[in-house]
């Protein structure tokens, strides 16, 4: 599929996404181009007079959010999120487990989506990869204090861990000002147990595996929109 293609789809199921807002939500803001894409068209009906607060999953989010004139608002003031409209990497339709933070947000936005009553994930038709972690990593976010040691725990439970590196070659660093180790585990079919194990690692702050938090998945695909709800 081509690029401008995979951007259609994603700007269809962005749209599709939106048509869930309604007046007085409070919103989670995701991050990534597909999120990107939703928050726009939030943006736009704004303009047109809807009346929403939202949580920015990211720094970016918060400053597209800003110039699009989408008022933000944080956990101080408002502990649940009616809807949280986001991205993913990877998504096992099975039981809407997902892979999350190749990003980069992975952190912030599993705090919005724990919070919200409803998670809906919107993706082109290349998301799905049937078992979770057969083509993509498992991004884990790590302190930077001795992330080599944290490396070497994430080896002893099976993963290939790769520090990410930003454009310039540095060690990309999150929001949270924490490292990334993307960790190639293979297909994954107990990611409960996974994801208790990677939490169980001193230096791992959170990993992209996001569990039993989506309610909707919107997935684009070539000959229209699907959505799949928690059963
Ligand atoms: C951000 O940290 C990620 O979790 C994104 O939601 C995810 O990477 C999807 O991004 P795209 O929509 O750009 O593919």
């Amino acid at each position: 599929m081509t690029d401008d293609n995979i951007q259609r789809l994603k700007r269809l199921a962005a749209e599709k996404a939106v048509e869930l807002v309604g007046d007085g939500m409070v919103l989670g803001l995701g991050t990534g181009s597909t999120a990107a894409l939703a928050v726009d068209a939030i943006g736009v009906r704004v303009a047109a007079g809807l009346k929403v607060v939202g949580i920015p999953t990211s720094e970016a989010t918060a400053a597209q959010s800003q110039r699009l004139g989408i008022p933000l608002t944080d956990f101080g003031t408002h502990d649940v999120v009616d809807l949280t409209i986001d991205g993913a990497d990877a998504v096992d339709l099975d039981d809407l487990t997902l892979i999350k933070g190749l990003g980069g947000a992975l952190l912030r936005e599993k705090i919005v989506a724990g919070a919200s009553k409803r998670m809906a994930v919107i993706i082109d038709e290349t998301k799905l990869q049937g078992t979770i972690g057969s083509r993509t990593p498992v991004p884990v976010e790590t302190v930077r204090f001795g992330w080599q040691a944290t490396e070497r725990h994430l080896r002893a439970l099976g993963a290939k861990p790769r520090l990410r590196l930003g454009k310039d070659t540095l060690p990309f660093v999150t929001d949270g000002g924490n490292f990334i180790l993307d960790c190639d585990f293979g297909p994954i079919t107990e990611a409960a147990k996974l994801q208790a194990a990677l939490k169980n690692l001193v230096g791992v702050v959170e990993t992209g595996l996001f569990i039993g938090l989506a309610t909707d998945v919107i997935i684009a695909r070539a000959d229209g929109i699907e959505v799949v709800r928690k059963g």
